[in-house]
């Protein structure tokens, strides 16, 4: 077993009820468990509030308990992956909120995108108006992506169905987090 496994946080960036971030999260993180020590955060439960901070996420000064927890959760991991839907062309706000809390704490770490949506482009503008936010906060984007599309039909009771293919396309996401995060950025 590997001693220092790479800390990986499945992050489901939707904060709706009955959000298909959920299952198809679960499923992700299913597949990523082979390769890293991975914890699931959902947004919907970390629960934050619009930005209520009165100074900088850059000085680190956070006034707020939630954001203090905010805070070591995304300390705690090595690289994310991001669980994201599809909204108007665009990500969601809550996640773009959640993002700005914090500064230090996302830096250097790789993070993957698996974006969604109901119709056949899978959430793939979604993730790419997000990179340029992932760079704002020194994040490293990995280059390899997967989307799912229509995910309306492939979410049910018993979760998320997978149609043929994901898990390759995952599976080239999750390699190249694994690499990016044992490469250390250079200053
Ligand atoms: C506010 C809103 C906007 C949406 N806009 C799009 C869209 O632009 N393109 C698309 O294919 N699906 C769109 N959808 C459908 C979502 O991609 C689909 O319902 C997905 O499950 C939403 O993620 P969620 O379940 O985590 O809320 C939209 C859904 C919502 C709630």
């Amino acid at each position: 077993m590997n001693p220092n496994p790479v800390r990986l946080h499945v992050i489901s960036a939707s904060v709706r009820p009955a959000s298909a971030a959920r299952p198809l999260a679960h499923w992700a993180a299913t597949q990523a468990r082979a390769r890293f020590e991975v914890t699931p955060v959902d947004l919907a439960e970390i629960a934050l509030p619009f930005l209520d901070e009165p100074e900088y996420a850059s000085t680190g000064i956070y006034a707020h308990a939630h954001t203090r927890a905010w805070s070591a959760l995304v300390d705690s991991a090595d690289a994310f992956l991001f669980v994201l839907p599809m909204y108007n062309g665009g990500f969601t706000a809550p996640f773009k909120n959640a993002i700005d809390f914090l500064y230090r704490e996302w830096q250097g770490k790789p993070a993957g995108l698996l974006s969604y949506s109901a119709g056949g482009s899978g959430g793939a503008p979604a993730g790419r108006m997000l990179r340029p936010v992932l760079e704002s906060v020194g994040m490293v984007p990995a280059e390899a992506s997967a989307a799912v599309p229509g995910i309306t039909g492939l979410v049910t009771a018993d979760g998320f169905r997978a149609p043929e293919g994901l898990a390759g396309e995952l599976a080239a996401v999750l390699e190249e987090l694994a690499a990016l995060a044992r490469t250390p950025v250079s200053a």
